[in-house]
């Protein structure tokens, strides 16, 4: 393979390209099972999960609305966090069935809290769909419906995340050398 200038801040790859988009296809399938004739409304969670979302809604071969959100989550601990909109959903979700699109979960405060607030907007249902699971880092319990691969946990980048806004371009998830974060 081509080495690029960021293949080299790379440790190891642990998910291909090629394995990737083997799975997305296997993702979309189910997810046609389950939301066609639906009202579906994917919503994507910015920034990192643009590229799977590209690739898993072109794998759903069948008719549903996109959105995106923008959000982090603030406070720590117990005490229950706060979930701030950069940009907030710009349509009604009110008896939609909603899938939200995230490339990872790690401690869950995000999912979690981006969940519950949705849920209060009356939808007919929220579900959650990741590419990575990296379950050694959660803090708070939350299902993931839909699951692309387990995480070890690594720093990982690639396939739209980020170290610092940066390697959210290479085609494949690798692992973050040490020095280049320490
Ligand atoms: C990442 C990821 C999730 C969140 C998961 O986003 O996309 O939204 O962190 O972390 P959590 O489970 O600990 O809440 P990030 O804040 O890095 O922003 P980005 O997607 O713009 O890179």
């Amino acid at each position: 393979m081509h080495k690029n200038r960021m293949d080299q801040d790379v440790e190891y790859v642990m998910y291909t390209r090629r394995k990737i988009l083997k799975r997305v296809r296997e993702l979309g399938k189910e997810l046609k099972n389950d939301y066609e004739g639906k009202n579906l409304l994917v919503v994507s969670t910015l920034k990192g999960s643009y590229m799977f979302l590209a690739d898993l809604t072109r794998a759903m071969e069948f008719p549903f609305d996109v959105d995106f959100v923008s959000c982090s989550s603030y406070g720590s601990g117990t005490v229950s966090r706060e979930l701030v909109f950069k940009k907030d959903l710009d349509c009604d979700i009110t008896g939609r069935d909603v899938l939200i699109v995230e490339d990872i979960v790690d401690s869950g405060n995000t999912l979690k809290a981006l969940k519950e607030r949705l849920l209060s907007r009356n939808p007919n249902s929220v579900k959650l769909c990741s590419l990575l699971d990296k379950k050694a880092r959660r803090e708070v319990e939350i299902n993931v419906d839909y699951i692309g691969f387990p995480c070890e946990n690594e720093f990982v980048i690639g396939y739209g995340l980020d170290y610092n806004e940066k390697y959210r371009n290479l085609p494949y998830i690798g692992v973050l050398k040490r020095e280049i974060y320490e």
